[in-house]
């Protein structure tokens, strides 16, 4: 099907399963030729990473580790900021070489986040993995190392990303049509 409705939005297909699994392989091979004998903990940042994490450890074929977290965040009692925290990362990351595994990189604010945490944690060598970025909406410095693909600054679903909780079960992405 190439348009879908999702809640009150309409959407077209815009990457097909096909092309995706093959931007993975891309950056499977990068991987494989750069991280032989690293031994990188990979840090899966759900929800949306979930298919792109999947797809993407079946192609890995160097020694490696995975945990998947989730990035909490609520109000401390004594201050108005709100405290983030990654939840279920139980590994030391002393000094680890660490992948993070991301969805999309839209502003880049999400990865800064993720970044400090880990640092904070004591984490070694860190190095970003996602499967989509919009380089026109990245309002962060940041040095993405593995990108599967660029796309525009438009909304999408499917292969794990979501509309209000909808759509990550779609093999293929699908953009907003406007
Ligand atoms: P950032 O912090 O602005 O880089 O946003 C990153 C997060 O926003 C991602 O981890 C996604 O969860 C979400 N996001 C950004 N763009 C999209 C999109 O087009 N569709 C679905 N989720 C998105
Ligand atoms: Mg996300």
């Amino acid at each position: 099907m190439d348009t879908i409705k999702i809640l009150d939005k309409k959407f077209a297909l815009s990457i097909s399963e096909r092309d995706i699994l093959a931007a993975i392989d891309n950056v499977a091979q990068n991987m494989n030729r750069d991280l032989k004998g690293a031994n990188p903990l990979f840090v899966a940042i759900l929800n949306g990473s979930f298919m792109f994490a999947a797809d993407l450890m079946k192609r890995l074929d160097f020694p490696c580790q995975i945990s998947f977290v989730k990035l909490a965040s609520y109000y401390g009692t004594t201050s108005t900021n709100n405290v983030l925290e990654l939840v279920g990362l139980s590994e030391n990351l002393n000094g680890r070489t660490v992948v993070i595994v991301e969805d999309i990189v839209d502003s880049g604010l999400t990865m800064t986040k993720v970044i400090d945490l880990l640092k904070s944690r004591g984490a070694g060598k860190i190095l970003i993995s996602t499967l989509l970025f919009k380089p026109s909406a990245l309002k962060h410095d940041l040095k993405l190392n593995y990108v599967a693909k660029e796309i525009p600054n438009d909304f999408i679903v499917g292969y794990g990303l979501d509309y209000d909780g909808y759509g990550r079960n779609l093999k293929d992405i699908y953009t907003v049509v406007k």
